[in-house]
């Protein structure tokens, strides 16, 4: 036999694929694989803008670490032959606990932005949740979405606009909203300060090399209609540009005077489930109870915020023992992989939230990059059950996991 005979018979050789973002996909076996290919592609202050946190970015590296501290008791020979990962959240069905985690300027990361996740989300049959500070409007995100979706809540000074825009979400079939409480004041998030990176981007001359270096990026973003705050009226002007920078739109619009008041206004103009996003010790999920809230997310803003803060991950158990069923308990920040899913849920939280995962993903390989993650979130979900030995939801809980 010659020799090239002799390797056909031991190596079967693999079909060249010809799609790039399949290919580039197809290398990357997990969240962290994703965004190493996402920080190639994007900008050097586009990638820092979704990856990084405040101050010395503390509580950014503590909310992954926290959860990969975990260890797992896992129990064997317990029947995985099936394993269902599917649960309710806001009494309804979802079939494995997670949801999208709202994200502000989303298109930064692919033209389509807030569009892309909020179809790959519907395909994975979880919820979307849509930012105030979003790059598509309310009505364009439901357009694409008929399933659950959510609208997150900046509150600002003219209530007026606020309530147009709950008003908006109401009439556009979304299910729930999100108001976001840890951003009274804009967390000092150096990465941007180092690089003078602002929002929406202004264009210097290290701007420009930056785009030079990431032509296909930079191309689909020239080639694209101009990136607005979709959601935000009264503050674009006719001819469609944002005129407000990120960090004084926040100093300027947004309401420090926000306070535990303000849900029962909220309670006032909105039918459906209240989730208060940001919740960050035992007490203050106490008082949510006593507001009748549906839900809180346990939240840092994924380390954007107060530098020192709290890992969510560590409040679920004594949050959970506090509040017992009067409100469901969502898990928000530091989400990887599907390890960490079955933790928080393991621990007491109905759900996690996740946002810079799909982030990556969508800045790798645009949408199907967001269905990349979250197919792999969820299988991470169905094999983690199945290697501790819990076949629903249900038998996930404190035991299989190490005190
Ligand atoms: C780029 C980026 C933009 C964000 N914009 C918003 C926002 O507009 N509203 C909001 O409530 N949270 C926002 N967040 C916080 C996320 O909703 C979520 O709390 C956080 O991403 C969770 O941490 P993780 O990224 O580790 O999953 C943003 C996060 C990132 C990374």
């Amino acid at each position: 036999m010659g020799m090239l005979a002799t390797l056909r018979s031991v190596v079967q050789f693999r079909e060249v694929e010809l799609d790039p973002v399949v290919r580039r996909l197809a290398r990357a076996a997990n969240t962290d694989d994703l965004r190493a290919i996402a920080k190639r592609r994007l900008p050097g202050g586009v990638f820092d803008y979704i990856d990084g946190g405040a101050e010395d970015e503390v509580t950014l590296s503590e909310n992954t670490a926290a959860l990969r501290r975990l260890e797992f008791r896992p129990r064997v020979l317990r029947d995985v032959d099936v394993v269902d990962p599917s649960t309710t959240l806001l009494g309804r069905p979802l079939p494995f606990p997670l949801v999208l985690a709202p994200t502000g300027f989303t298109r930064i990361a692919d033209p389509e932005g807030e569009l892309a996740v909020a179809r790959a989300a519907e395909r994975s049959g979880i919820p979307y949740s849509l930012s105030t500070l979003g790059t598509r409007s309310i009505e364009e995100v439901a357009a694409i979405n008929g399933s659950r979706k959510w609208f997150q809540v900046y509150v600002w000074k003219d209530r007026g606009l606020v309530k147009e825009m709950i008003d908006r979400a109401a009439a556009s079939g979304y299910e729930a909203i999100v108001v976001t409480v840890d951003l009274a004041v804009l967390g000092r998030r150096e990465r941007d300060v180092r690089r003078g990176f602002t929002l929406p981007p202004k264009i210097g001359l290290d701007t420009l090399l930056d785009g030079v270096r990431h032509p296909s990026w930079t191309w689909d973003f020239v080639r694209a209609e101009p990136i607005t705050f979709a959601n935000v009226t009264g503050l674009t002007p006719a001819d469609g540009t944002t005129a407000v920078s990120l960090s004084s739109h926040v100093n300027d619009q947004f309401d420090q005077s926000l306070s535990w008041a303000d849900i029962e206004w909220f309670r006032s103009i909105w039918n459906g489930p209240i989730i208060i996003k940001g919740i960050q010790c035992v007490e203050d999920a106490r008082i949510a109870v006593d507001h009748g809230v549906e839900a809180i997310a346990l939240s840092n803003h994924g380390g954007r915020q107060l530098d020192s803060a709290p890992t969510p991950i560590e409040l679920v158990a004594p949050v959970v023992d506090a509040v017992g069923d009067a409100l469901e308990v969502i898990c928000d920040g530091g989400v990887r992989r599907g390890s960490d899913i079955v933790k928080a849920v393991a621990l007491g939280a109905k759900a996690a939230m996740a946002g810079r995962a799909y982030l990556y993903g969508l800045g790798a390989g645009g949408e199907r990059g967001v269905d990349h993650v979250l197919a792999m979130l969820d299988a991470g979900v169905r094999r983690t059950m199945a290697l501790v030995g819990a076949r629903n939801v249900s038998e996930l809980d404190r035991s299989l996991l190490k005190r």
